[in-house]
């Protein structure tokens, strides 16, 4: 329940009368609109009906939990608003998805569910977002995987650009655009080939987590020097690599691409894996409400947090494909290269440390 204002006297005098009687009669009494009467009970907690709206609420929670429970770890074939209306509010630390462009993919059987009007798109993609921010919870975050759509012209409009200000109306908070740089793709004519993507990456207050190293990237020059200032003679990198940007540079899964499947809008798994890596740990939840071939919950079962998601055509697919998949004991520091690691560990040597005490001293003044 929230925390409502002290009423004014004149809205004191009004829940007075409501408590005995209909809000058309309070209106009459009062001289006000019933819509005034309905206003000043609903910010005061006063409706009529008000113990039975907020059991009713709890009763829709407690369903809510239980159904998440059964669909954990897999993907229901439903529809994402079906899916997401069944999911509790603030359940979810990471809601990782790329969605559908309205471009005429023929996504399932040949049937074309990518080619509504322009503004029914728009209109779907706000209702989605703003059931996302529902079911995210406090520090959770959005990351959301876009390209362009068309309008019922046939131009091209950008997503990133599209739902930007849908994402901040729905209350979240910006973080950042990844630019996902893809090497290949078709050659348009007249213009200039597309070879990046964006991921928008919003928050809900504050991200929870934030866990740069698996992200990193290698150094350029991982023996440079401080040349001046109170660190000066010391080595200016960080051990795990240089601190992550917003680009990634990433293959896109391509026909002969060793994770390609029959999908045929698949993203690659290393760039789930690292929305999944910096903002969540082990056990979280990660939800991905268009699962597709399952990408995103490989990613999250190979890092042992647990997963969730729908897809209208492919849950078959996606839930065959995180079945195979195995926690990972790959490498999660990617920044660190042969020569880093050397240039690192002659260091340690020399301070009588090891490169990750190192890294995490310098990690620690970095939060403190
Ligand atoms: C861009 S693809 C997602 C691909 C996924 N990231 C992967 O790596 O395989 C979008 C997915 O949305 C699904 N989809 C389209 N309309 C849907 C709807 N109304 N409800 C649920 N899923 C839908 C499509 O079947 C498709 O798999």
């Amino acid at each position: 329940m929230r925390n409502a204002a002290k009423p004014t006297r004149e809205e004191a005098s009004i829940l007075r009368t409501l408590a005995d009687s209909t809000y058309q009669q309070t209106a009459d009494a009062h001289g006000v609109s019933r819509g005034k009467v309905y206003t000043i009970a609903l910010a005061h907690s006063a409706r009529k009906n008000e113990e039975r709206i907020r059991e009713r609420k709890a009763e829709r929670q407690k369903r809510q939990i239980e159904m998440l429970s059964e669909m954990m770890g897999a993907t229901q074939e439903a529809d994402v608003l079906d899916y997401l209306d069944s999911l509790p509010s603030a359940c979810a630390d990471l809601v990782v998805t790329s969605i559908p462009y309205n471009v005429g993919v023929r996504y399932g059987d040949g049937i074309a569910s990518d080619a509504m009007p322009h503004l029914r798109y728009l209109g779907w993609m706000t209702m989605i977002i703003s059931d996302i921010a529902r079911i995210l919870k406090p520090g959770g975050v959005v990351f959301l995987q876009c390209g362009s759509t068309k309008d019922d012209a046939g131009s091209l409009v950008p997503l990133d650009i599209a739902l930007f200000e849908t994402l901040r109306k729905a209350g979240l908070d910006y973080q950042n655009r990844v630019a996902w740089l893809i090497p290949h793709g078709l050659t348009p004519r007249g213009r200039l080939s597309e070879r990046h993507e964006s991921a928008l990456i919003f928050s809900k207050g504050r991200p929870a987590t934030f866990n740069p190293d698996p992200a990193r990237t290698p150094q350029k020059q991982p023996g440079k020097r401080a040349f001046k200032g109170a660190n000066k003679g010391q080595l200016s990198g960080h051990p795990f690599g240089a601190w992550p940007s917003d680009v990634w540079r990433i293959g896109n899964v391509g026909h002969n691409h060793p994770e390609k499947t029959g999908h045929p809008a698949q993203f690659p798994e290393e760039l789930a894996m690292r929305a999944v890596q910096i903002y969540t740990g082990p056990g979280d939840l990660v939800i991905d409400p268009f699962s597709g071939s399952g990408t995103t919950h490989v990613a999250a079962k190979r890092t042992g947090r647990r997963f969730s998601g729908a897809d209208l055509f492919y849950a078959g697919m996606a839930n065959d494909r995180a079945a195979a998949a195995d926690m990972d004991d790959a490498c999660i520091l990617p920044g660190v290269s042969e020569e880093s690691r050397a240039v690192w560990q002659a260091e340690a040597r020399s301070r009588g440390e090891t490169p990750t005490s190192i890294a995490r001293s310098m990690q620690e003044d970095l939060f403190a």
